[in-house]
């Protein structure tokens, strides 16, 4: 099949500036960390990024691990890439990590320069890329000095390889720490991709606010919380779902009684707001405008376009905000 991107793609999305920065971003994201790797259907998940860029998203988030098998997600994404956006390149914004454990032996894991650049040099191959956008250090490392791990993302950067340096899962102090010593080799860092959803509301308590006075862009990754704030589970875990997949990383006992009744009653707000619980979830990110991006994943079309009309109304009532909190807080 050939694909021919609509033209009217730019018309309906909202872009966000990332930080301080000269980078505009999608306030929705796609994440290619499940529903893109070997195991998956090619056609299937190759309609899903169709679907993405035509409605205006032109960032691609990927890690060195993303699959299963590991890797499989860039080689997938790669061959797309060739297939359909050879012309677009300078469209898209793509985004590869490396700090989880990729390869045996000490130098396959954490955030190492030599795992780093090793890792990297694999993604540009397997994705047939000269260079991408952002290079995130996946996860912050206890035992490798920080300055190490910065050094290198500046110097990937500095050697072309990425454009932009990005940092995810560290909390608020070393989030400062990595900042200063970006700037310190005039590399600023462009982003930071913390978990953030209504289930998972650690970021507040200091992060936003070191992201925000420092100029840094946040992308909120599992926003849906892998499909618990959708109205996948109200009934039950269905198959083919992530929780009753195999090599799903939610587990069936993170399907919990609790969660499930706070998601209903969530799920009757959404409703009064004339939206899904996923496009409400998606909003409640958005309404802080420090967030420049909300990545979601999707495993079909049609949850990507469900996702998508969040953007139609993504303001909220102080009396909604208060007992979508008093529902949360419990
Ligand atoms: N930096 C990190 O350490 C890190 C960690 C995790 C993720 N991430 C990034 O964040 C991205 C998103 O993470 P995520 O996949 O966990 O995000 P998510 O948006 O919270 O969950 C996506 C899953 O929710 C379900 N879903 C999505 N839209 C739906 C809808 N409208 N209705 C019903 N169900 C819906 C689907 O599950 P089913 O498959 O069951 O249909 C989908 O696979 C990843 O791809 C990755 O790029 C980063």
């Amino acid at each position: 099949m050939i694909y021919q991107p609509s033209e009217n793609r730019y018309s309906n999305m909202i872009y966000r500036r990332c930080g301080k920065s000269g980078i505009n971003l999608p306030a929705i994201s796609l994440g290619l960390w499940h529903n893109f790797g070997g195991v998956d259907v090619f056609e299937d998940f190759r309609k899903i990024i169709w679907k993405a860029f035509d409605a205006g998203i032109t960032h691609f988030d990927l890690a060195n691990n993303y699959g299963p098998p590991p890797g499989s997600a860039e080689e997938n994404f790669g061959r797309i890439l060739k297939m359909d956006f050879k012309s677009h390149r300078d469209e898209l914004i793509i985004s590869t990590k490396a700090g989880w454990d990729m390869w045996p032996g000490p130098y396959g894991d954490f955030g190492s320069r030599k795992y780093l650049i090793a890792s990297l040099d694999q993604s540009l191959k397997r994705m047939q890329l000269d260079y991408v956008d952002i290079f995130y250090s996946h996860r912050p490392d206890p035992f490798t000095p920080l300055q190490e791990t910065m050094g290198t993302l500046a110097q990937t950067v500095n050697t072309g390889k990425a454009l932009y340096t990005g940092i995810s899962s560290y909390e608020a102090e070393r989030t400062q720490q990595a900042f200063e010593i970006l700037k310190s080799y005039n590399t600023p860092c462009l982003i930071h991709q913390p978990k953030y959803s209504m289930f998972e509301r650690w970021v507040e308590d200091g992060l936003m606010d070191v992201l925000g006075n420092n100029g840094i862009g946040c992308i909120a990754f599992s926003p849906l919380a892998q499909g618990l704030l959708t109205d996948k589970y109200l009934n039950g875990i269905p198959e083919g779902s992530r929780a009753a997949k195999a090599s799903g990383f939610l587990k069936k006992e993170e399907v919990t009684r609790e969660r499930i009744e706070k998601a209903k009653k969530l799920n009757e707000i959404a409703k009064y707001r004339n939206q899904s619980l996923a496009q409400m979830a998606i909003a409640w990110l958005l309404k802080d405008e420090r967030v420049t991006s909300v990545l979601v994943g999707a495993s079909s079309v049609e949850q990507l376009a469900d996702n998508l009309k969040s953007l139609t109304n993504i303001k909220f009532q102080d009396s909604e905000l208060n007992l979508i909190d008093g529902i949360l807080r419990k």
